[in-house]
């Protein structure tokens, strides 16, 4: 005799439990295994910040960091970062009081229509702890998976030219 499964088991997905602590915040969830943490900071957290371009892992626009490291959120489970510190750009400086690399794209225009901006921010950021500042082809080099649609790439390499010396300065 052939087993037929219930219309209703046919619909349930496997469902995780577990807590995303996101910018010092933590956020218990219930969701679909299979929800990538672009998905679940966008539409569970409403942190809207961190951009869905390619959604498979080639424009950078949803980079963040967990545990400091840039990652990209697309190819990112949400049930695999359990308890690990996530790190978006809502976590990032403020309106009134911005981090210094914002403050270098705002001087140097390091954005057109602001898409790629999130991402570009959160890549640089990991670029300037990673030590990978040191001149404008090294920048080239490992900003390479952020695409910016506008071209801006030129302003973009400037302000963290820029906010790498300041950085340094401040080390
Ligand atoms: Fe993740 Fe494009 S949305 S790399
Ligand atoms: Fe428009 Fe980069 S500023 S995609």
């Amino acid at each position: 005799m052939t087993m037929r499964a219930k219309p209703d088991e046919l619909r349930a997905v496997p469902q995780a439990e577990f807590t995303l602590r996101v910018n010092g915040r933590e956020y218990p969830l219930r969701v679909d295994t299979r929800v990538t943490l672009l998905d679940a900071l966008r539409e569970q957290l409403g942190l809207t910040g961190t951009k869905k371009g390619c959604d498979q892992g080639t424009c950078g626009a949803c980079t963040v960091h967990i545990e400091g490291k840039r990652v990209l959120s697309c190819l990112t489970l949400a049930a695999q970062c359990d308890g690990r510190e996530i790190t978006t750009i809502e976590g990032v400086g403020t309106e009134h009081d911005p981090h210094l690399l914002q403050e270098a794209f705002l001087r140097h225009d390091g954005f057109q229509c602001g898409y790629c901006t999130p991402g570009q921010i959160m890549s640089a950021l990991g670029l300037l702890s990673e030590g990978r500042a040191g001149s404008p082809e090294e920048i080239r080099e490992y900003m390479s998976g952020n695409i910016c649609r506008c071209g801006a790439y030129e302003n973009i390499v400037a302000a963290i030219r820029e906010a790498a010396g300041d950085h340094d300065e401040a080390l």
